[in-house]
C-alpha cells in the first residue's frame, strides 16, 4: 500500500486539493483491494471497473493508496475554510493542526512544529502541497527535513517580485520538491532556468480549473444572483462587476487602497461592483477610514461598490460566471476568469500566471487609478471575447497528477 499525506491551510488551497482527493479515492484501500480480489471476474464486471477508471493491468501492477488530509489551520473562519469543504464535497480533514494566524515566522514555525509529529506517526511515502501560501512552504520544509519526498502542485510560477510573500514560498517550495507539477508553459521554463532536472517537471494542467469545470453547473443554481437583484424571475442578468482584494501590497497601504477604491467607485456609476471582502481588507478599510467608498450593504445594489462577506465557492463562481468585468489581485481568480471568458483586470504590477494574459481575458493594469478607470471603461464599451483555454486546462489535471504519482511511487517501492 502507498501512503500519501496532503497539507492544505488557506482558501485557495481547498479547490486545488479537491480534485486530487476525488481521484485518490478511486484507489483507496478497501474499494481497490476488493476490486483486486475480484480480478478473476473482470470480464463479468468490466463495465463497473471501467466506470471507476480502473483497468485490469493497473490493478495487477499498482498497490492501493491511503491518503491523509491535513489542515494546517492557517484559515479558520467558516467563510474562508469549512464552507469550502462543504461546497466542494470534501471530507473533513483527518487532522487539523489549528496553527492559526501570526506573523510569517510565527505562523510558518507553528505549522512546522505541529506537522512534524503527524508525519513521524503516519510515515507517508510522499507529502503533497499545493499553491504558494505559508502552509505550503511549512509543510514542504518539514517533510523534506524528515527525508520524505515532496510533490508540489502548481510549481514553477514566478512573479519575479521577492517582496511578495508568495514568491518566496514558491521558490523555496520548488527548491525542496522532488516532483513538480506545473500548470502552464512559463512554469516549465522558469524551473528549467533555475536548474531543475527536466525529468522532475510535469506539465499537467490546472487542478483549480478541474474544480471549476466540475462545479460550474452546480454553481449556476446558486440563488445569490437573485438575492442580489441581478437576475429576476430566472431571466437574463443585469450588468455588474466583481472586485476582490487581499494582497498586502494593495490592502496594507492606505494610499494604494484608497486609489483602487476611488477608481472603482468612479466607473461604477449606475453599475454595481460586488466586493466580497477578505477579513484583512475589511479591517484595513475600517481602520484607514475608507468606508465612504463602500456602499451600505446588499439591498442597495444599483451602483457603486457593494460590500459582501467572503463568499463560498459555489456562490463566488456563480457571481464571476455572469460578471461583465472582474477586478482582482487574486492569483486564482485570474485563472478562473480566463476559463469563464470574463474580462479580468489584475490590480498588480505583475502576474506569475502569464498564460492568463496570453491565452485568456486577463490584463495586468497595476494600481494607478487613472489606468484602472480608463481600462475598465474601455472593456465595458466592448463586447466580451470568447473564452480561450491555455493548453491542458481541461478538467483532467488531477487524473494526470495521480497517474504520475502512482508510477513514481511504484518504482520507489521496487527500488
Ligand atoms: C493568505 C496567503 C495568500 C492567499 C490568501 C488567500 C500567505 C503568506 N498568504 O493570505 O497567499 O492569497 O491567504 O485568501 O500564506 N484572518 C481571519 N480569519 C481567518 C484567517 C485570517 O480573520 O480565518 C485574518 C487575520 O487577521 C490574519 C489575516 O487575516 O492575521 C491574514 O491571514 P493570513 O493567513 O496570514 O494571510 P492572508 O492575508 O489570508
Ligand atoms: N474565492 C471564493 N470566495 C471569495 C473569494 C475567492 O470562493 O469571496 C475563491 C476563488 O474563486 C478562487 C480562490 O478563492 O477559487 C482564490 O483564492 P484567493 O483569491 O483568496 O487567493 P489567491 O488565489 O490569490 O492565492
Amino acid at each position: 500500500m502507498i501512503r500519501l499525506l496532503s497539507v492544505v491551510g488557506a482558501r485557495p488551497n481547498f479547490m486545488k486539493i479537491a480534485p486530487i482527493v476525488y481521484e485518490l479515492k478511486k484507489y483507496e484501500l478497501k474499494k481497490y483491494e476488493l476490486k483486486k480480489y475480484e480480478l478473476k471476474k473482470y470480464e463479468l464486471k468490466k463495465d463497473e471497473f471501467e466506470k471507476d477508471g480502473l483497468k485490469k493491468d493497473e490493478l495487477e501492477r499498482f498497490p492501493a493508496i491511503e491518503h491523509c488530509l491535513v489542515h494546517s489551520g492557517q484559515h479558520y473562519d467558516e467563510q474562508l475554510s469549512s464552507n469550502f469543504f462543504a461546497d466542494l464535497g470534501l471530507p473533513a480533514p483527518d487532522v487539523n493542526l489549528e496553527a492559526g494566524s501570526g506573523s510569517h515566522a510565527v505562523q510558518t514555525a507553528e505549522i512546522m512544529k505541529r506537522l512534524e509529529p503527524v508525519l513521524l506517526d503516519y510515515k507517508p511515502q510522499m507529502v503533497l502541497v499545493v499553491g504558494d501560501v505559508n502552509s505550503t512552504i511549512a509543510a514542504a520544509l518539514t517533510a523534506v527535513k524528515l527525508g520524505i519526498g515532496v510533490a508540489h502542485i502548481e510549481a514553477g510560477l514566478r512573479s519575479f517580485d521577492m517582496t511578495m510573500p508568495e514568491e518566496i514560498n514558491r521558490k523555496l517550495t520548488d527548491a525542496v520538491s522532488s516532483l513538480l507539477f506545473v500548470t502552464e508553459q512559463s512554469g516549465v521554463e522558469n524551473l528549467k532556468r533555475e536548474g531543475v532536472a527536466a525529468e522532475r517537471i510535469f506539465l499537467v494542467g490546472n487542478v483549480m480549473i478541474d474544480s471549476l469545470l466540475r462545479h460550474r453547473e452546480m454553481a449556476a443554481k446558486s440563488p445569490l444572483l437573485d438575492r442580489l437583484g441581478m437576475r429576476q424571475n430566472g431571466a437574463g442578468c443585469r450588468a455588474y462587476g466583481v472586485l476582490t482584494l487581499h494582497r498586502p501590497s494593495n490592502v496594507d497601504d492606505p494610499e494604494t487602497l484608497q486609489g483602487i477604491l476611488s477608481a472603482v467607485t468612479s466607473f461604477a456609476d449606475g453599475f454595481p461592483v460586488f466586493f466580497p471582502m477578505h477579513p484583512r481588507t475589511r479591517k484595513n478599510i475600517e481602520s484607514f477610514g475608507l468606508l465612504r467608498y463602500i456602499g451600505n450593504s446588499a439591498g442597495h445594489n444599483d451602483n457603486g461598490i457593494v460590500p459582501l462577506d467572503p463568499l463560498g465557492y459555489l456562490d463566488f463562481l456563480s457571481l464571476n460566471d455572469r460578471a461583465r468585468i472582474v477586478l482582482t489581485d487574486s492569483g486564482g481568480v485570474q485563472e478562473e476568469t480566463t476559463v469563464l471568458g470574463v474580462p479580468c483586470l489584475t490590480l498588480r504590477e505583475n502576474t506569475e500566471r502569464p498564460a492568463t494574459v496570453e491565452h485568456g481575458s486577463n490584463q495586468v493594469v497595476g494600481v494607478d487609478p487613472d489606468r484602472i478607470l480608463k481600462t475598465a471603461r474601455t472593456i465595458l464599451q466592448q463586447p466580451a471575447g470568447a473564452p480561450r483555454h491555455p493548453p491542458l486546462w481541461d478538467g483532467k489535471a488531477a487524473e494526470r497528477i495521480v497517474a504520475i504519482l502512482r508510477e513514481h511511487l511504484q518504482h520507489e517501492n521496487h527500488a
